[in-house]
């Protein structure tokens, strides 16, 4: 689907299907879009809207035919609710609007569609509504026999004129563009089965990733984590037959002095497959288990914007992949694991696998000298409890780092909400046997785990990202569909753009 920026007038672009994002109140407004599409229908388009109760309230929508009194075969109107919402809700419903137009455009058989919409904030908006449009394309049919080429060939955006269509406009777009491209990339690895997206599928798109956005791509396997003394990484993939993969990506600035700032270091968490090992889960507890590469995959995918947006740091992206599998050789609860930090590990369950191959990729990230380290993962049910499904949970050593992360969270319109490193419930984690125990119990799981990785960052900047509720859905949700979502890509991009702008 092809994206562009036109001043055209609604009423006689030249497309299939006409969508136009209304706010509230804003139907009944004499001189915007409505009003002169309304016309063109005879008053139909008011009377309906006035039939079926529509008012621009949030991710309301209605569709009419228009018996071929306009161009377009079709007019769908998209609320996006009160305008005093607040910029960044706003911002969410731009894209909601985006995605529902295209769906609908989809599923009438366009294959040209327009959006109409009059702008405030021109360059973020029209970056939502690029965002939301591509999000809302996105499908997961790879597997499907029957699967139909998608009709939808072009969607443009219709700017109202008073709305200057410049190079910052369109870099806008482009940047919301290829933003969800990169989010809808981090569904296809999370979609796909775990046993054709094993370490080294994941390695080979992370090596691909790299080859097409310019970016350093150092690919390893057993023996190079071996050399790098990652003990508790090596215990979680034992009972595996997959060899497990060291992926380090890097944006390397061209700039001599950027070159040398200080990176910016992400680390993702990449089970393949999370069987739970000997403390196997439960075939519920189990079934989407192939997501639990979610954080990888949201990193991988931030990595290719990150190279577009160039920013004048480094960046570095850290994976240790590997499956977490009962096996003869697996190991075992009641094992004690030396990490690379030189901290040893009691395993107290063999499910709490994240933490482990986290806590050796934070370290090495660490080793770097990072002004700020940012990892997400699928790491705790405890998490989605907590929150519930939609929300990431953040915990940070640094309460300027967590501010900058929630705020840019906003702003890319993915729920966070931030979670104490309560530093009493490091009673939980301590071992009768080893510097610290891979499990605390019931209480405060997301907070013993957040406490378990602290171990292994010392004194560097550093957030974690539980991303286990928000990563994958069971029912569609506006631009989300059923399945992989891409949580933590669009947070990742604008954190980097506000830092590289600031
Ligand atoms: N990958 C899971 C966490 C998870 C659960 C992600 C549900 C997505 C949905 C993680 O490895 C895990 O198993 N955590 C355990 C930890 C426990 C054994 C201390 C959990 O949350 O139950
Ligand atoms: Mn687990
Ligand atoms: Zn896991």
């Amino acid at each position: 689907m092809k994206l562009s920026l036109s001043s055209a007038t609604p009423a006689a672009a030249d497309v299939d299907f006409l969508a136009l994002a209304l706010g509230e109140g804003e139907l009944e407004r004499k001189d915007g879009a409505a009003q002169a599409v309304d016309e063109a229908l005879g008053g139909l388009l008011r009377e309906a809207a006035a039939d079926e109760d529509f008012g621009g309230r949030a991710e309301q929508t209605l569709t009419l035919h228009t018996h071929g009194r306009i161009a377009a075969r079709r007019v769908l109107l998209a609320g996006v609710g009160a305008a005093d919402a607040g910029v960044d809700d706003r911002l969410d419903q731009l894209r909601s609007a985006a995605a529902r137009a295209v769906q609908a455009a989809r599923r009438a058989g366009a294959k040209r569609a327009a959006l109409a919409w009059s702008p405030e904030s021109p360059e973020r908006e029209v970056r939502a509504l690029a965002e939301g449009a591509v999000l809302g394309a996105y499908r997961y049919d790879r597997y499907k026999s029957d699967k139909k080429a998608d009709p939808l060939a072009a969607l443009a955006l219709l700017l109202a004129p008073e709305t200057a269509i410049d190079a910052a406009l369109e870099a806008s777009l482009d940047l919301g563009a290829s933003t969800a491209e990169a989010a809808n990339l981090a569904r296809d690895l999370v979609n796909e089965p775990a046993s054709t997206m094993t370490p080294k599928d994941l390695a080979a798109a992370a090596r691909k990733v790299a080859r097409e956005a310019g970016l350093t791509a150092e690919i390893a396997g057993r023996a190079a984590i071996e050399k790098l003394k990652m003990g508790m990484f090596l215990g979680v993939t034992r009972g595996s037959d997959e060899e497990p993969q060291l992926i380090h990506l890097a944006y390397v600035p061209k700039n001599a002095k950027a070159k040398q700032a200080p990176p910016l270091a992400l680390v993702g968490k990449a089970i393949t497959f999370d069987s739970g090992g000997l403390d196997l889960k439960t075939a519920d507890g189990m079934l989407h288990m192939k997501t639990d590469m979610a954080g990888a995959a949201a990193v991988i995918g931030a990595m290719k914007v990150i190279a577009e947006l160039a920013p004048p740091f480094p960046v570095h992206a850290f994976v240790g992949a590997c499956e977490n599998m009962p096996g003869a050789r697996a190991y075992k609860p009641g094992d004690v694991l030396v990490s690379r930090a030189g901290v040893t590990a009691e395993v107290g369950n063999t499910d709490a696998e994240g933490r482990l191959v986290l806590g050796d990729m934070l370290a090495w990230a660490c080793e770097k000298k990072p002004f700020a380290v940012v990892d997400l993962a699928t790491l705790t049910g405890a998490c989605i409890v907590g929150l519930g499904p939609y929300t990431i949970g953040a915990l940070s050593n640094d309460d300027a780092l967590a501010t900058e992360v929630l705020a840019a969270a906003r702003a890319a319109g993915e729920d966070m909400w931030r979670l104490p490193l309560t530093p009493s419930l490091g009673e939980l984690i301590k071992s009768n046997v080893a510097d610290v125990k891979n499990t605390g119990g019931r209480y405060g799981g997301a907070i013993t785990a957040g406490l378990f990785l602290q171990k292994f960052v010392g004194k560097t900047p550093w957030c974690h990202l539980d991303i286990a509720g928000p990563s994958f859905l069971d029912k569609d949700r506006g631009y989300n569909p059923k399945g992989a979502t891409g949580a933590g890509v669009r947070l990742l991009v604008e954190l980097v753009r506000r830092r590289a702008t600031a």
